[in-house]
């Protein structure tokens, strides 16, 4: 494998910010694209992080990601809100409509965000944070329009996307709850680090072209195609139509997915279910009754093979800090990428190398 980059989080900001800018994006978008993919780095979830950005350029330079665009609000009916994001950045328009729910459900105690046409919302996990920040338990069904790459269970071929589900719930006295997973087995994004590393999948991850098991991560990320399988056999496969239907027809009126693998935008749609607990419960009870039953579950002992046993969300928070004190490894290849893509926007490669701190 070959050597790593090791970045630390605040010059990678200002190198991804450059080239965000590249593409026309004012300064504060061009932070919080940055800040939003480097935070997906931190939390250990590369396939979300700076990997994605040559893909967001390719999709400005064809048209099909809006820059500086916003939310549009299409249905306004109390507790119900429906957005368009105007193909802009995930990383803007997620953060607005999660803000317009937030305030919505401390007004009623729970609103329903159905927001369509967003370019590709990044980690989820990251919605169910700025919701949680705020007091609130939130629920994602999230599908991806792009050429479908995930095969239902029991199928040879892919029907749909990757197609994230997160929950996010507030806890007294210790971080909250974030449950944050594509119902593929691994995220797609993993399947391109692996690729561009040199290096294998795990077993059970993937079909090639003839529906037959495999290891090499080639078969989503270069044609001919194969497809990921769903996490936890007709379950997960279940889910992963349910995400469709929520986040995709529901959502944002779009589950179909053409065969057009050539375009680089990836839309996604994201039904978001928030709820105040404390107008829910009406008092601190449900709050000690969360904090027991995560005190008892901590401290089951682990059975072999398993260092103990971690409420969802622990480990991004265990990796964020490690990231955070000792730099953000960053593959060659990827780097790579990254430098061709600012170049393709007119920034010098040398000034995203140098503002990254690297000679
Ligand atoms: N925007 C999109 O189109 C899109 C599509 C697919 C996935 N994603 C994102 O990709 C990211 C990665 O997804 P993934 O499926 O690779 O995640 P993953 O398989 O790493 O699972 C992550 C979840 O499992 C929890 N977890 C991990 N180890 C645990 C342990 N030992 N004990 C308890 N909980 C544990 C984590 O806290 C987290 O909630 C997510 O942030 C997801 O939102 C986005």
């Amino acid at each position: 494998m070959a050597e790593m980059h090791v970045i630390a989080a605040e010059p990678l900001r200002a190198a991804m910010r450059l080239v965000v800018q590249g593409c026309g994006s004012s300064d504060a978008e061009a932070a919080a694209v940055a800040d939003n993919l480097v935070e997906a780095n931190l939390t250990g979830h590369d396939s979300h992080g700076i990997g994605m950005l040559p893909r967001y350029v390719n999709a400005v330079r064809e048209g099909g990601l809006k820059v500086n665009a916003h939310v549009r609000t299409v249905l306004d009916a109390g507790a119900l809100l429906r957005l368009d994001g105007n193909a802009g950045f995930g990383q803007v328009v997620g953060a607005e409509a999660m803000a317009l729910g937030i305030e919505r459900a401390r007004q009623l105690g729970c609103t329903i965000v159905a927001l369509g046409h967003a370019h590709h919302l990044g980690r989820i996990g990251a919605w169910a944070e700025q919701a949680v920040a705020a007091g609130l338990i939130s629920l994602h069904f999230v599908n991806v329009i792009a050429r479908p790459i995930v095969a239902p269970f029991g199928g040879a071929k892919a029907g749909f996307g990757t197609n994230p589900f997160t929950a996010g719930v507030p806890l007294k006295g210790r971080p909250p709850m974030i449950l944050d997973f594509a119902t593929s087995v691994i995220a797609q994004g993993k399947t391109r680090v692996a690729h561009n590393k040199g290096v294998p999948v795990p077993e059970g991850c993937l079909i090639d072209e003839q529906g037959r098991a495999t290891t090499d991560p080639r078969w989503t990320v270069v044609p001919p195609w194969g497809a990921l399988l769903t996490f936890g056999q007709h379950k997960g496969s279940g889910l992963a139509v349910l995400c469709e239907l929520l986040g995709g027809a529901l959502a944002a009126g779009l589950a179909g997915h053409g065969e057009d693998g050539s375009k680089q935008r990836v839309l996604n749609g994201m039904l978001t279910v928030l709820v105040d607990p404390r107008a829910l419960h009406g008092s601190e009870a449900w709050e000690a009754a969360a904090e027991d039953f995560v005190a008892s579950l901590l401290r089951i002992a682990p059975r072999e093979g398993h260092e103990q046993v971690l409420l969802a969300g622990d480990p991004e928070r265990r990796t964020r800090a490690e990231r955070l004190a000792s730099g953000l490894p960053v593959d060659p290849t990827t780097w790579r990428q990254i430098l061709d893509a600012a170049a393709s926007v007119g920034v010098a490669p040398s000034l995203v190398q140098r503002t990254a701190g690297l000679a």
